[in-house]
Formats: structure tokens, C-alpha cells, sequence
């Protein structure tokens, strides 16, 4: 794969694919980056089509010129309403055009091009349209798909382009992996995945197998597994730059299938399960992007990684479990098993003792009910380190809203009579007392953002720039924040 930038003054070229972003004012003048000839032609191709260039929408012209296959038009919507997503989505259509095409070459012009968070969308955007997730499937021979080997931008910003298909890359990683079905992948193969990972991106790797987890106390985690043939296990990596200039600890969700447990979930309810560890697939392309964007950002990444299954020696409702830090929880929903693996896995985080926490997790289904399956939700001990992130997932493209934490009457709910804690507290403020419930595992004073992906993790239809299946919420999100850290630009994603 190439991708580079075009130097001012020239025009996009000869390309298979010639692709041209503009904003709902556009005029034939902004057609000047085609070739004379074809931008006569396309700009009789406008009206006929009554194109405006509204956000997201395209007009595709087929060309009889000899290897240009055709012109893609791109809307951006309004000038002054434009986000760097709206170039993100642009850029997704023009490549994609090309790789359903098959075509090899793409060039695009955008306006703002050289701005760093155009050029790094229009990276992304390259590495997303590339995606689709077909390994199981017979060849079908009316397929073209092929993705394009060489896409330029003009006038872009070299690094950021680089970059930003980096980024795009490692969430592609991220989504094969939160695709992969629960046959194939459970918490040994994940394991071994991320010995992999480690392997080619120079990262360290520990794992604690359940015999450890047993003797260090982890109980939570060995609980939620017991029900599996295959035992859970907390997998550690770790990406240490020479002179980092902060530390920080990724805890992702790492369930590979969810059943339920012996509170078993009804069938719709367990189809789209083999996502529940897209926290932990978020985290592994997160740290990949670190290591190969070289950030001095230390980072620890943390999964919990077990199967919730309902088997013979599954753990039930009713069972007392005391989770790392010597906290006990009464278990009165195995369906709540996600909070029971974090809350060991964010005990454990916070003895690496890093400078801020961020833990990931498809958690809850009030979630998606309160914000949607497009807004993931975020909820922090630390209100300065989460307007920095949010600051920073704007540029990214993914949206959270921060949820309150300091609703008194819904933290009694998580009390237990029997233990410290009670693991599921009813339907009102799902979201909310799921976060409270891990607040529990996170070390007094010891900034923490968890953000709750469940359904965003997930598109049903094709939606903006994924295909149907996973998203790999947040990855863009929390690298982008690594990255403003790096740059100590904290908030603005630099
Ligand atoms: N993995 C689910 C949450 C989920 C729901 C993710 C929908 C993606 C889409 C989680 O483990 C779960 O089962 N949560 C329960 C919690 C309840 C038992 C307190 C839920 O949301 O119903
Ligand atoms: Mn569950
Ligand atoms: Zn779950």
C-alpha cells in the first residue's frame, strides 16, 4: 500500500479512480483539480443528477477515457458546518468507490487538505475503505472488490496522511478480531493473538493463567471463566518508549462470547455476543498503534479475557466473590460479568501505577438505551482528564457523552446485604451503576475514564464509513488522546 501527497499546483492526474470532495457552495471552479476535458463532462453530469454535495452523499461519473475509470464527487455539506468527520466519510466514499471498482490508483481532492485533521481523516478513511471481512465466504466470481493499492491526496499533509492510516489500519485489526466468532476465538486463542502482537510490534508480554489468578486473589475474573471449557486469563502488554513522557493503563473488556451465564440471555440477545470483547480487541489495536506511531506514551494494555458460559461448574447467582483488591461482591446477575472482570483487571491497572486509566467495555444495554447505538457513553472520577478526551475524540470522530456519577441514591443500589457490593442493579441507571460498581476497583485519587461501547461496537447495516459488523468503537478516540499526550497539545488530538 502507498499513499502519499501531491504537490501543489498539479492537478490529480491520471488515476484510475479521480475522487473530489466540495462543499454544498462548490462551483465548476472547484472542479479545476480534473483533468479540463473531464471536468467539462462531469460538470454536465451535476445538474442532470441534481448533485449538492450534501453530506455524505456522492455522484459517480463513468468515464470512457481509456484507464480513468470514472470521477467520484463527494459532499461535505455546509462550509461552515464542516467537521474533520465529514472529510473522514468523504474520503471513505472515493476509496471505496475504488476498491469495489477494483481499481488500483485513487487520487482525491479536498478542500483544507493540508490541515492536519483533514489530512489524518483522509488517512483513516483510506484504511477503513480497504475493509470488508469475508474470510469465511466462497468467491464469488461478479466480485470486484480489490483494495486499491496506491492513494494520493493533493496538498496533504504528508505526516498526517501516514498517520492517519496507521490509525485506520490498526482499527481495521481491531474489527477482523471483534468479528472473529466465539468458535474461534476464546481466551486461549486471544492469548495467543496478543503473543503475536507483542511478537511483531516490540511489546512486552505477561499473561497470569487461572492457576495464578487463583493465587493471587483474582477471583472475579476466575469466577465469570468457570462456566467455559477454556479458562480465562488476564493478559498484560506493555509498550515501553525509551523517554516517555506519561504512563498510561488501557483496560479493555475481553468476554469472547457471552452467554448469559446461568442467567442465560435470551436468543436475540446473545447473537452479536462474539463482540463482547471489543474492549479488549480496542485495546490491542490501540497499543499497536502506539508502538507503530512510535508516541513516548508508556502504555499498559489490560485484558481480562474469559468465555461466560453456562456449564457445570459455572458460577451461579447468590455466589459471594472477593475480587482483587479484597473487595466482596454478591453475584446476583451472571449476566453482569463484564464489571466482575474489570473490576480485577482495574485493580490490577492500577498497581502498574500509571497516570491515568481508561478502561473499555461493551458494558451495558442501558447504555445503548440511554445514548443510542451511535454515542458511546464515558464516566470519569476526573472531570480535567475527561473534557481532554473528549476534546480529543471529537477530532476523532467518535462521539461519547459524559454520564453523572454522583447520584447518591443509585450508589446504594450496588450495596449488597450480604457483601460489599452486589453486581447488577436493576433496570434505571444501568449504565450509571455499572461505572459506580467499577469505581470500586479504581484507586482513590488515580485518574479513570471508562466508556461503555456496548451496541456502538456494532453496526447491523451498513452505517457512514463500516460495513456491517464491528466497529471497534473508541480506537480512534483513545489513540487520538494518546497522541495528545505525546504532543503534550493535551485535548486537540495533535
Ligand atoms: N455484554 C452485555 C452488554 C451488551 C448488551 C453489549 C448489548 C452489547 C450489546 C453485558 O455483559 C450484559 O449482559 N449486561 C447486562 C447487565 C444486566 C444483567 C445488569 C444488560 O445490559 O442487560
Ligand atoms: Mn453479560
Ligand atoms: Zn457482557
Amino acid at each position: 500500500m502507498n499513499i502519499e501527497v501531491l504537490k501543489s499546483g498539479s492537478t490529480i492526474g491520471r488515476r484510475q479512480i479521480l475522487g473530489v470532495a466540495l462543499y454544498d457552495d462548490f462551483t465548476a471552479a472547484n472542479l479545476a483539480p480534473l483533468p479540463s476535458s473531464i471536468a467539462a463532462l462531469v460538470s454536465m453530469h451535476i445538474p442532470r443528477e441534481n448533485f449538492k454535495a450534501k453530506k455524505g452523499k456522492t455522484l459517480v461519473v463513468p468515464l470512457a477515457d481509456g484507464d480513468i475509470m470514472c470521477v467520484v464527487l463527494a459532499g461535505l455539506g455546509s462550509r461552515d458546518e464542516v467537521r474533520a468527520d465529514d472529510h473522514r466519510l468523504a474520503a471513505y466514499h472515493i476509496v471505496r468507490a475504488a476498491a469495489e471498482r477494483g481499481a488500483s490508483s485513487v487520487s482525491i481532492a479536498m478542500p483544507e487538505a493540508s490541515e492536519y485533521q483533514v489530512s489524518r481523516a483522509v488517512g483513516e478513511a483510506a484504511a477503513l475503505a480497504r475493509y470488508r471481512f469475508k474470510k469465511y465466504q466462497s468467491p464469488d466470481d461478479e466480485d470486484r472488490f480489490a483494495a486499491p493499492e496506491n492513494v494520493a491526496l493533493l496538498d496533504g499533509n504528508e505526516r498526517a496522511l501516514a498517520d492517519g492510516f496507521t490509525i485506520g489500519s490498526c482499527q481495521c485489526y481491531a474489527r477482523d478480531l471483534a468479528n472473529e466468532p466465539g468458535n474461534v476465538i476464546n481466551p486461549e486463542v486471544l492469548e495467543k493473538i496478543a503473543r503475536d502482537l507483542a511478537l511483531e510490534s516490540g511489546l512486552k508480554i505477561s499473561v497470569i493463567d487461572h492457576e495464578q489468578l487463583a493465587s493471587r486473589g483474582m477471583n472475579a475474573l476466575l469466577a465469570v471463566g468457570k462456566g467455559s471449557a477454556v479458562p480465562p486469563r488476564l493478559i498484560h502488554l506493555e509498550y515501553a518508549p525509551e523517554s516517555p513522557v506519561a504512563s498510561a493503563a488501557l483496560v479493555g473488556k475481553g468476554i469472547t462470547f457471552d452467554s448469559g451465564g446461568l442467567d442465560i440471555k435470551p436468543s436475540e440477545a446473545m447473537l452479536t455476543m462474539k463482540g463482547d470483547k471489543t474492549g479488549a480487541c480496542v485495546v490491542m489495536g490501540a497499543v499497536k498503534a502506539a508502538a507503530a506511531l512510535r508516541l513516548p506514551v508508556r502504555i499498559h494494555a489490560i485484558i481480562g479475557a474469559a468465555e461466560n458460559m453456562p456449564g457445570g461448574s459455572a458460577y451461579r447467582p447468590d455466589d459471594v466473590i472477593k475480587a482483587y483488591n479484597g473487595k466482596t461482591i454478591e453475584v446476583n446477575n451472571t449476566d453482569a460479568e463484564g464489571r466482575l472482570t474489570l473490576a480485577d483487571a482495574l485493580a490490577y491497572a492500577c498497581e502498574q501505577k500509571p497516570d491515568f486509566v481508561i478502561d473499555i467495555a461493551t458494558l451495558t444495554g442501558a447504555c445503548a438505551v440511554a445514548l443510542g447505538d451511535t454515542t458511546a457513553g464515558l464516566f470519569t472520577n476526573d472531570d480535567g482528564f475527561a473534557g481532554d478526551f473528549l476534546a480529543a475524540a471529537a477530532t476523532s470522530g467518535e462521539r461519547f457523552w459524559k454520564l453523572p456519577m454522583d447520584d447518591e441514591n443509585l450508589r446504594r443500589k450496588i450495596k449488597s446485604s450480604v457483601a460489599d457490593l452486589i453486581n447488577s442493579a436493576g433496570r434505571y441507571g444501568g449504565a450509571i451503576t455499572a461505572a459506580m460498581f467499577l469505581e470500586n476497583f479504581v484507586e482513590k485519587g488515580r485518574p479513570w475514564i471508562h466508556l461503555d461501547i456496548a451496541a456502538a461496537d456494532f453496526v447491523k447495516e451498513p452505517y457512514s464509513y463500516y460495513v456491517k459488523g464491528a466497529t471497534a468503537y473508541g480506537m480512534r478516540a483513545i489513540t487520538s488522546y494518546l497522541i495528545s499526550r505525546a504532543n503534550g497539545d493535551i485535548g486537540r488530538g495533535l
